[in-house]
């Protein structure tokens, strides 16, 4: 979860790194930290607090030197402090490391350092061992020196080494977190995701599972971990520096959530050929395999997990082939039963998620066939997956995820349109009605963002609430979910969402004069349902707000405030109902003064178990 920097080149290291940092502070920002190395000396700086503490100290106390690493961290061992901050250092203080990931046993390697050597720890971190295994290791060969302390380590990490006995290398190590290296003249780079980098390069090498880097001034060596020096091409970055900007927007989440016409659209029509039918370049599923295809599971972690409860209706729907949804971190513990019948589909936008890769490792192991429904081209999920769908959103920077959300339902719906028809559980009419029904859907996304002002109106009169309900009946039910997800991570406020049917077996007993239920109405086959839902709470003194089609006008009557969503199929409505959900979390967010695309001990990528 943490973000990892490094430079070498004739550049000021500082400048680089703290630049490439300010691009990942999503992913961990609770401390941040430098080593920068110059003919003398490991210059170390490292702080509690925002990335603006340390740039703070970095402005008024200049660092010299053109070899860096640099990290922002997300606290997994040892609470945020100056001295758990990354990079840490050996007993000399010539080596410094940083880490993204965990080491699963760094109890265990301190208690054989402690037996070995004379180590004396500064910190509680996990991180901290490895830089005195390095030490232990030493014998006038740094590359040597990480590798026999790697081979020490378990668990899942991502590091970044440099030391004054070699101060002309920065090497570099992944297993199962994210790095990558940028290319440039007289000059390299190495973070672990690609924002922090496009100031300076496009061109970058997509590190695997236990490989090794070593970067110098003028030459970028991969290794296997035999040893063996690999030969990779170049993965060439099409975003441009602005998309990862805000704009002009107050936050990225604001942003990100007015990027969903854009994203819907484009994710579907990159995706049309010449005849409007769909073309899915990354799925090689023939029907051959589809027909051999009896179950699906699909697996994720939080907003992506509710995608995938979506997905299950529509695939089910269109595809008539039996679904089943999971938490990653619930699968990969609960021998499900899979095997080479099943589809197996992540969803991530990051792909990253470790719980998300670790259950489709699972998934593989069982002979599964796995696609993958991913936003971060080349990311672990993608890359391990048979099959890939990549979303179209455009990189996420805001931790609570929008834009990923609307175009992984897309995806959905265009990959079981693709199964429906290629088994011919949709007959071509019905295929290529729903495609235009899709087509509709930026638009109307668009037409719900036009409402805005009505929702921020009714956000400046609920945000004082501490408790929110969010309910429905059918799909909606999913997007309550996300709803209330959306609400609780941004605003801090206690909200959960239930079944509207589950009501009164149990959660009405907490309603009360004044409470805020958030009412989503909008499958048609339920609606009458609904309306008798919102009476049950009504009675009790709820203050409602609720979701409907806007031909349904009557529940306006019932329901104290209504925001309508643009008709469409019933199948179709998460897309859009989403979206006034996002917003009104985003404007109760800022009428309570919260950090919106940072909430607290958040993360956007969550690369730890
Ligand atoms: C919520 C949110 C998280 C992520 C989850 C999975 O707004 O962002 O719940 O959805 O951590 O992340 P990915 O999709 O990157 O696997």
């Amino acid at each position: 979860m943490c973000g990892i920097v490094g430079y070498i080149g004739n550049k000021q290291a500082t400048e680089v790194l703290m630049n490439g940092l300010s691009k990942l502070e999503y992913r961990g920002y609770d401390s941040a930290g430098v080593a920068i190395i110059n003919d003398e000396e490991l210059n170390i700086r490292k702080y509690k607090g925002r990335l603006s503490v340390l740039s703070d100290n970095l402005s008024q106390n200049k660092i010299v030197g053109n070899i860096g690493i640099g990290h922002t961290r997300w606290a997994t061992h040892g609470a945020p402090s100056d001295v758990n901050s990354h990079p840490h250092t050996n007993c000399q203080n010539d080596i410094a490391v940083i880490h993204n990931g965990i080491v699963e046993n760094y109890m265990k390697i301190k208690k054989w350092l402690d037996e070995v050597s004379d180590v004396k720890y500064k910190s509680e971190t996990d991180t901290e061992v490895i830089a005195h295994l390095i030490d232990y290791f030493y014998d006038g060969d740094l590359v040597e020196a990480v590798y026999k302390a790697v081979d020490k380590m378990e668990g899942a990490y991502a590091i970044g080494v440099v030391s004054k006995r070699e101060p002309d290398k920065i090497i570099a190590v992944r297993k199962d977190s994210p790095l990558i290296v940028g290319i440039g003249e007289s000059e390299n780079f190495l973070a672990s995701d690609i924002p922090a980098l496009l100031k300076y390069t496009r061109d970058v090498y997509l590190i695997e599972n236990d490989e090794f880097v070593i970067l110098t001034k003028d030459n970028i060596k991969i290794y296997n971990e035999f040893k063996q020096e690999v030969n990779r091409d170049i993965f060439k970055v099409t975003w441009n520096e602005e998309s990862a900007e805000k704009e002009g927007y107050e936050h990225f989440m604001i942003k990100e959530i007015y990027e969903q016409p854009k994203g819907t659209r484009e994710t579907l029509d990159r995706r049309l050929d010449d005849d409007g039918d769909i073309y899915l370049d990354g799925i090689k599923l023939t029907k051959e395999d589809l027909d051999g295809i009896n179950k699906v599971y699909i697996v994720a972690c939080g907003t992506a997990y509710h995608a995938g409860l979506v997905g299950r209706t529509i695939i089910e729907k269109y595809a008539k082939v039996a679904v089943e949804v999971d938490i990653a971190s619930e699968f990969r513990y609960r021998n499900p039963i899979i095997d080479d019948k099943t589809l197996f589909i992540a969803v991530s936008q990051s792909g990253e998620t470790l719980d998300t890769l670790a259950a489709l490792r699972e998934a593989k192991k069982h002979g599964a066939r796995v696609l993958s429904l991913v936003n971060v081209v080349g990311s672990s999920v993608a890359r391990e997956s048979d099959d890939v769908f990549y979303t179209w959103a455009g990189p996420e920077i805001a931790v609570a995820s929008t834009k990923a959300f609307t175009t992984q339902l897309m995806a959905f719906n265009m990959i079981a349109l693709h199964i429906g028809l290629t088994k011919g559980t949709l007959t071509k009419e019905e295929y290529k009605n729903l495609i235009e029904k899709l087509k509709e859907l930026p638009d109307k996304i668009k037409q719900i963002l036009d409402q805005y002002e009505d929702i921020q109106e009714i956000a400046d009169s609920q945000f004082n609430n501490e408790k929110v309900f969010f309910m429905g009946r059918g799909v909606d039910v999913n997007i309550a979910k996300e709803g209330s997800l959306k609400l609780k991570e941004i605003s801090y406020i206690n909200s959960f969402a239930i079944a509207a049917g589950e009501l009164k077996h149990g959660t009405i007993a907490l309603i009360e004069e004044g409470t805020f239920v958030v009412a989503l109405a909008t499958q048609d086959r339920l609606y009458e349902k609904m309306l008798s839902n919102i009476k049950e709470v009504k009675a009790r003194g709820a203050n409602v707000l609720a979701l409907a089609k806007e031909n349904n006008r009557e529940i306006s009557k019932i329901a104290d405030k209504v925001i309508y969503i643009p008709e469409t199929l019933d199948e179709l409505t998460p897309i859009l109902s989403v979206v006034p959900l996002q917003l009104l979390s985003y404007y109760i967010a800022v009428a309570r003064g919260c950090d919106v695309d940072k909430p607290r001990n958040l993360a956007k990528s969550v690369t730890v178990e």
